[in-house]
């Protein structure tokens, strides 16, 4: 499970995006960033729902071995219900699946909670906030994307910040905490707004591993969020 919102929503929980890091040294990566960070976005990707693969569950489960902070894991796959308990299992903390690719929304969030994990839902950038807006009260955390999902080193879609204010106001009236998430194209320069605008949770990929000096980057941004 990710610490819940009401415990950190003083905070701006930074998490890097591990899509941009050296696979080549994974577990360096990772202890780069381990003191300064908050949470491990991990990426995951089918060449179906999003034109492009990433990884899978040994990935992830690579990253509990070498890593003690929650691992975030961003399904961008189709049919992401046939994989939560395997994800579970990999050592998720988090399941982030997306309306667009989940027929049977609410049960798939269902079964992220009965899998241990935080259960969160994530929008493209075109998609309404209404497409979500049932499933509220069985979710602990939104995602909403500022890139259309499938690579790291987007731009960030201008326009984006408006939404997020709505989601934020529309979160305020729910009965549960949710976390707001917010992933891609986030730098020191777009952060500020953003945060603002009601996001906790920031999600950064070539922000961080971009950097020479990852820890260093995301103290930036967490400056830059202020
Ligand atoms: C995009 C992924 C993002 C991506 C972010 O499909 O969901 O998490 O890795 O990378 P940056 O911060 O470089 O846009
Ligand atoms: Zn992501």
């Amino acid at each position: 499970m990710l610490p819940g919102y009401e415990e950190t929503k003083n905070q701006v929980l930074i998490c890097p995006s591990i899509l941009s890091a050296d696979f080549t040294a994974l577990a360096e990566s990772v202890a780069k960033i381990e003191q300064a960070a908050d949470i491990i976005h991990v990426d995951v990707m089918d060449g179906h729902y999003v034109p492009n693969m990433s990884f899978g569950m040994p990935i992830v489960s690579a990253l509990a071995r070498c890593s003690k902070l929650p691992l975030d894991v961003h399904l961008m796959i189709e049919n992401p219900i046939d994989w939560i308990d395997a994800f579970a299992k990999a050592g998720a903390d988090s399941i982030v699946i997306h309306a667009e690719a989940t027929i049977h929304l609410q049960r798939g969030l269902q079964m992220i909670r009965d899998a241990g994990c935080t259960p969160g839902v994530a929008l493209n950038p075109g998609t309404p906030l209404s497409a979500i807006e049932e499933v509220l009260p069985f979710v602990d955390l939104v995602l909403l994307m500022t890139v259309n999902p499938g690579y790291g080193g987007q731009d960030y879609i201008p326009g984006m910040t408006t939404k997020i204010r709505r989601m934020r106001e529309i979160l305020d009236q729910q009965k549960n905490p949710i976390h707001l998430q917010i992933d891609g194209g986030l730098k020191s320069g777009n952060i500020k707004e953003n945060v603002a605008a009601g996001a906790n949770m920031i999600v950064a990929g070539s922000a961080v591993f971009g950097h020479p000096d990852p820890a260093e980057a995301i103290r930036e941004l967490k400056r830059c969020a202020r």
